[in-house]
């Protein structure tokens, strides 16, 4: 029998935090899975994400989602990192063991199964085009490029961080960058990791890298189309927003810590989810 003593806790740490859909996302889960466990969400000052991190292990926490802007506090303050986490240079997910803070990633993965999975849409063989080298872009390379794409370019308003990126994962498979304005070809999908959409701008690439039917993905989530993915959809390419990405990195966050995958069907319909 559980008691209210046995309740594993976990929370979502960022500044700001109140947005958050974790809390939501994971009770959702731990009920489809009968999980005994309360996640929460902790605002962090700015300049004390370790202070308030310690504080919550202390109280017993099991682990921790980190959100921006302490993905890069979070790195650092961990014990063991996966191969994954490592490669994002960022921490999203934690876990306290035996005293031990074992940093996870498991945005990348989250952007890749929905690609796959809820998209339908293949990355073997396939040319992708991803725009922006900060965090974002970062941690979905590795992911991206073990799926065997047939080429995957990365572009940046700045490009000598892209072509960093580049080198950096040059062993990992076939990756090449390339300013805006030396885009060459058609893409079958094309990922907007930039921060533009926050700005309603939308960085700028040229109509000739769409075909139709082209997979449009933006990061980003919002009631509206972003300006990327508005412009995406008069170009005939089909488009997708970064919802479906959150609730899968939630679910591999949600596998990590208690070794049952959830079904992310219903969490997807943005219908459903809107109302809660
Ligand atoms: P994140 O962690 O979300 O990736 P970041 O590390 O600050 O945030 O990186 C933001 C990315 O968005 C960068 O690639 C940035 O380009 P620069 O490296 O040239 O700054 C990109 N970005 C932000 N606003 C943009 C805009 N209006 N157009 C194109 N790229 C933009």
């Amino acid at each position: 029998m559980q008691n209210s003593e046995r309740i594993e806790q976990y929370a979502v740490i960022g500044n700001p935090i109140a947005h958050s859909k974790s809390p939501f996302l994971h009770s959702a889960f731990a009920q489809q899975c009968h999980q005994s466990m309360r996640y929460g969400r902790i605002l962090a000052p700015l300049g004390q994400f370790e202070t308030t991190l310690r504080e919550f292990i202390a109280q017993g926490a099991r682990g921790a989602n980190v959100t921006l802007p302490f993905k890069l506090d979070a790195f650092r303050l961990c014990s063991t990192l996966t191969p994954r986490a490592e490669a994002a240079g960022a921490v999203n997910t934690l876990s306290f063991e035996n005293g031990e803070i074992c940093g996870d990633n498991t945005d990348g993965c989250g952007l890749v199964k929905d690609i796959v999975n809820n998209a339908g849409t293949a990355l073997k063989d396939r040319r992708i085009l991803l725009l922006g080298a900060g965090g974002a872009a970062r941690g979905a390379l590795l992911p991206l490029l073990e799926c065997g794409p047939q080429e995957l370019v990365i572009a940046n308003r700045s490009p000598e961080k892209a072509q960093q990126l580049a080198r950096e994962f040059g062993s990992d498979g076939p990756i090449h960058e390339a300013g805006f304005d030396r885009l060459q070809g058609q893409f079958d999908i094309i990922i907007n990791a930039t921060s533009a959409s926050i700005s309603a701008q939308r960085p700028p690439l040229p109509d000739s890298v769409y075909r139709p039917g082209t997979l449009a993905y933006d990061m980003m989530y919002g009631e509206h189309l972003t300006p990327f993915l508005q412009h995406a959809a008069q170009q005939q390419a089909a488009t997708r927003d970064g919802w479906g990405m959150l609730v899968e990195q939630a679910a591999e966050s949600f596998y990590m810590w208690r070794g049952v995958r959830p079904v992310t069907t219903e969490l997807l319909v943005r219908e459903y989810t809107s109302a809660l």
